[in-house]
């Protein structure tokens, strides 16, 4: 106790700028801003930190006195002073206010009180429970000072710097090694269809990795809840899914539910390709050739492959009327249809039925039939016009030499009839 009480007279002498302010009773933040290092940390991000924002300070977490000038005073034991928690007693020495309704209450009754309670059920908060050191507290994934709300674009949890606080540890092999876990989360995350939208373009709808595994109740999403994960976003697809004939399969088989043909970090854009019984699809890899399935897949993938050609020829078609000027808002209009219903026969591979998907082939095709239809139309018009024009000009033409023709005649005979007039004349 001598030696911390000389440490803090010590400290004293080293802030030769220290003046007691008496409108400002908070001698915690008045010191500690003129200390030399670590100790003067916390006073310099009192302003970004969402609880000095509220209008707690220093002493609602560390106990003590704010009014006492006295360094003795104010960092008195006896005045509740508690110093630095250690490792061990953050979760506990965070709960104390945020797993308290009332205390919550009185300063925003919308704030969850139930952070410590999920950590405790987490894989972090069991492990921690044995005094595992290696998982995170509060304060490894929100900081101790500077503390800001998730809805700050700087804070460590806002969505797009989620990954990267996972990635602290997640990708740190030095640490995973000793829990037998992978490293490659975030690397391959950073390059799935969900990373590069949610890192690269700021589309907040992507998940990050508190999405699929919770934050305070972080743990491995179970083998068979994992389509209620994705289920989150792409419910459609769950629920054809959960009709479909994988479902029972899956579930006598233990098979992940979607991760089985998505993977689950490295999530890639899907191509028509993963469907049928070619080289890069995932059917065949549990489908022998002549069974059920393997012919099913065939006949999705036949119907997915139909539509495409029906569309393919009338986008042709369309895009030759278009280059002849002529208007093909009406075809375009039925193409914008069929292309809504091959992305919707490519969301209804998960019913993994042919005749689920053969009544939305048809309205496809109906569709890029009638694009083609009316592509060709306009074209059919454009050649029409053309002749016509041709036409008109001939007659237009033939009207005007027919003209000249006449008027040559005229001109003609009008110069014989002043002939005629004279020449008896000069004779005579
Ligand atoms: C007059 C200056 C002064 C005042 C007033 C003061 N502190 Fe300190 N405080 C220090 C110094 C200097 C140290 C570093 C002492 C050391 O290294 O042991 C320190 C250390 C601390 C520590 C770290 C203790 C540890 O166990 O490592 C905490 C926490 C702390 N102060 C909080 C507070 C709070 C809360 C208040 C207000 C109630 C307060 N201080 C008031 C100067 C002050
Ligand atoms: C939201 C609660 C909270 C508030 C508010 C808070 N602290 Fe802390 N403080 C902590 C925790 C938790 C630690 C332990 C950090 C660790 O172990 O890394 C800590 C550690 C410290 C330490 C030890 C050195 C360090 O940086 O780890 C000092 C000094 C300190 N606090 C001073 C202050 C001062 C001064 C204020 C007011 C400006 C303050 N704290 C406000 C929670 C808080
Ligand atoms: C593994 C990282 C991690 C740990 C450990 C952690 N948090 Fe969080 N916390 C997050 C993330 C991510 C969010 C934002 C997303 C969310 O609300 O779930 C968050 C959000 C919060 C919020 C805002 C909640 C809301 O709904 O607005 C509070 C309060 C909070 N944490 C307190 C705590 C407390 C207290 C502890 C310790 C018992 C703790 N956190 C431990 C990652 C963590
Ligand atoms: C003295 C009570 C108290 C203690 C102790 C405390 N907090 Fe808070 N915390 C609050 C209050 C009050 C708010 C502001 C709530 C609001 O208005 O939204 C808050 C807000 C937060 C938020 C922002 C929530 C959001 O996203 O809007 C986080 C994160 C947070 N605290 C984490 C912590 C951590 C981590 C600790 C422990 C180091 C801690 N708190 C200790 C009372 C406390
Ligand atoms: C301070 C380091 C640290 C941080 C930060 C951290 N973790 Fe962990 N996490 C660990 C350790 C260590 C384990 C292994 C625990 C064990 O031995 O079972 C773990 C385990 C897990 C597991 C369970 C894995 C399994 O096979 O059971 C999941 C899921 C997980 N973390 C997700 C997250 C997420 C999501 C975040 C960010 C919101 C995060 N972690 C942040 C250290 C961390
Ligand atoms: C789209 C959902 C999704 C996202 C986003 C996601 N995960 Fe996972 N994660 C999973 C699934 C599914 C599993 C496999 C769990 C199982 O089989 O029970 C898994 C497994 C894990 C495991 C266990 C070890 C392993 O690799 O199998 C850890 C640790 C983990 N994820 C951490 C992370 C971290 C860190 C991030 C962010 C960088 C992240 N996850 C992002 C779905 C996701
Ligand atoms: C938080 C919402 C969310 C969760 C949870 C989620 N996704 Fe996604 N997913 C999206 C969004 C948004 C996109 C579109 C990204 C883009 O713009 O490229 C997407 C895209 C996809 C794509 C590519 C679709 C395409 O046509 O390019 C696949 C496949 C996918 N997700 C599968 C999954 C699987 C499997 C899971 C569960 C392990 C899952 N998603 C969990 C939101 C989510
Ligand atoms: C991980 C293995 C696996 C993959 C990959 C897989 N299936 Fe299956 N599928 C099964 C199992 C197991 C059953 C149930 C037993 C059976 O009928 O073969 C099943 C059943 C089916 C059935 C019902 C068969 C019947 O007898 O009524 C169809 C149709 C089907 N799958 C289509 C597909 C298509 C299409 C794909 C590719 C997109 C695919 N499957 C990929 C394992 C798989
Ligand atoms: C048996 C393999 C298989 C399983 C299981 C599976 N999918 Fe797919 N998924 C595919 C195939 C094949 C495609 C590509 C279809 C195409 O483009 O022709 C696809 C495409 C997608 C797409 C992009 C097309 C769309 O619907 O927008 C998403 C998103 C998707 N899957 C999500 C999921 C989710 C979520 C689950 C779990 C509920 C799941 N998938 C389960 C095989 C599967």
């Amino acid at each position: 106790m001598t030696g911390y009480r000389l440490r803090v007279a010590l400290g004293l002498l080293l802030c030769p700028g220290f003046v007691w302010s008496a409108e400002k009773p908070n001698s915690c933040v008045e010191c500690h801003k003129q200390v030399e290092g670590q100790t003067r940390g916390p006073a310099t991000l009192a302003a970004e930190d969402v609880h000095f924002q509220r209008g707690l300070s220093c002493v609602d977490c560390h106990g003590g006195d704010p009014t006492a000038m006295d360094p003795q005073a104010a960092m008195d034991p006896a005045k509740g002073f508690l110093g630095r928690p250690r490792r061990e007693q953050i979760p506990q020495f965070c709960a104390r206010c945020h797993a308290d309704p009332a205390t919550m209450r009185k300063y925003n009754p919308n704030l969850p009180t139930d952070q410590y309670a999920k950590y405790l059920t987490s894989q972090h908060g069991k492990r921690f429970s044995v005094g595992d050191a290696d998982v995170p507290v509060c304060i490894s994934c929100h900081e101790a000072h500077g503390i800001r709300s998730k809805k700050d674009p700087a804070s460590p949890v806002y969505p797009t710097n989620i990954p990267g606080t996972c990635a602290s540890c997640h990708s740190d092999a030095s640490i995973m090694d000793k829990h037998g876990l992978p490293v490659n989360q975030h690397w391959d995350y950073s390059q799935s269809v969900h990373g590069q939208a949610l890192l690269f373009r700021g589309d907040r709808a992507a998940p990050h990795c508190a999405s699929c595994h919770g934050s305070h109740e972080a743990a491995k999403p179970r083998t068979v809840a994992i389509g209620n994960v994705c289920a989150q976003c792409h419910s459609l697809t769950r629920d054809l899914f959960a009709k479909s004939p994988h479902k029972a399969a899956h579930e006598a088989l233990g098979l992940p539910e979607c991760e089985v043909c998505h993977g689950n970090h490295l999530i890639r854009k899907p191509s028509d390709e993963m469907l049928g019984t070619g080289q890069d699809a995932v059917c065949v890899s549990c489908h022998e050739p002549g069974s059920t399935g393997y012919v099913t897949a065939q006949q999705m993938r036949s119907a997915i492959e139909q539509l495409k050609t029906h569309m393919a020829s009338a986008e042709a078609a369309v895009r030759h009327a278009a280059e002849l000027g002529m208007d093909v808002g009406d075809a375009e209009f039925e193409l914008r249809e069929a292309m809504t219903q091959l992305t919707q026969e490519r969301t209804y591979v998960h019913s993994f039925s042919a005749a689920t998907m053969e009544p939305i082939a048809e309205e496809g095709t109906h569709h890029a039939l009638r694009a083609e239809g009316q592509a060709r139309q306009a074209i059919r018009e454009f050649h029409f016009r053309r002749q016509g024009l041709w036409v008109t000009l001939i007659i237009l033409a033939l009207v005007v030499s027919g003209l000249l023709l006449k008027i040559r005649d005229l001109e003609r005979s009008d110069s014989t009839d002043k002939m005629d007039d004279t020449s008896p004349r000069d004779s005579s």
